[in-house]
């Protein structure tokens, strides 16, 4: 039989009472959740392998300035037309749990275009590609710590959860520490989206307010005249307003 949306936002509705009844507050994503259907067999179930540092750091990237060229950051300019749908920019901050800038730090974004499509031989569903995005960017943050790109917002598109399951729309975000380890990988998402309640990866943070995390805000200061709406995102590595990551991707 196949899964309805009304099943999994009753077991998401279920998890949601539960947590709210525990008292206690996580910060993070559940590996392990359940309406995700997925997750529940590939997530961990062992302890995280302890690596001894020093080794690791022979057989860790090391990103050069020069490796990373300004004009990644704009995901508009990567082929000879311009791509179809809303550009717009995002910017924002990284920083650590006291603020402090996080700098030269690697950015890297990737996303479905304005029709929800991936350059994937994976998504077949049939919304259009589009010949002049690819969806993919890179960026250095500066010396305090911002990170820009230029793109198109991303559409909304379906997965196979369960039946009519569908993803708000969303940018996914990796950043490069200075080791290996540091990776984090997370996704961004857009105010008000109407399929937030219904899906269960943005539900798996099962703190309302760790969850508002991931939600960028409108910024007409970012918004570029004739040109581009903004976007303002910060993201905090660490303590208990960092922004909540994922151990897989969707
Ligand atoms: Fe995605």
């Amino acid at each position: 039989m196949t899964e309805t949306q009304g099943d999994i936002s009753a077991e998401i509705e279920a998890i949601s009472k539960e947590y709210d009844a525990s008292g206690t507050v996580e910060h993070g994503v559940r590996l392990d959740y359940p309406p995700y259907r997925s997750s529940i067999l590939r997530h961990p179930t062992k302890a995280p392998f302890q690596l001894d540092p020093e080794e690791l750091e022979l057989w860790a990237p090391v990103f050069g300035q020069r490796d990373v060229d300004p004009l990644e950051s704009d995901l508009t300019i990567q082929h000879r037309g311009e791509p179809i749908g809303e550009r717009m920019v995002v910017a924002g901050r990284v920083t650590d749990g006291e603020g402090r800038p996080v700098r030269h730090q690697l950015v890297e974004i990737w996303q479905a275009n304005a029709g929800g499509r991936y350059i994937h031989q994976r998504d077949q569903h049939p919304a259009p590609l589009d010949p002049n995005f690819t969806g993919m960017g890179r960026c250095l943050t500066d010396g305090d710590g911002f990170y820009r790109f230029t793109t198109i917002k991303p559409g909304p598109y379906p997965w196979r959860n369960h039946q009519n399951a569908w993803r708000p729309a969303h940018i996914h975000f990796s950043l490069f520490g200075t080791e290996f380890t540091q990776r984090l990988i997370t996704q961004m998402y857009f105010p008000g989206d109407p399929l937030f309640a219904l899906d269960p990866i943005y539900q798996s943070i099962v703190d309302p307010a760790a969850r508002g995390r991931l939600v960028a805000t409108y910024d007409h200061d970012l918004t570029t005249p004739e040109w581009a709406t903004g976007y303002r995102w910060d993201i905090v590595l660490t303590g208990s307003h960092r922004t909540p990551v994922e151990g897989d991707v969707e």
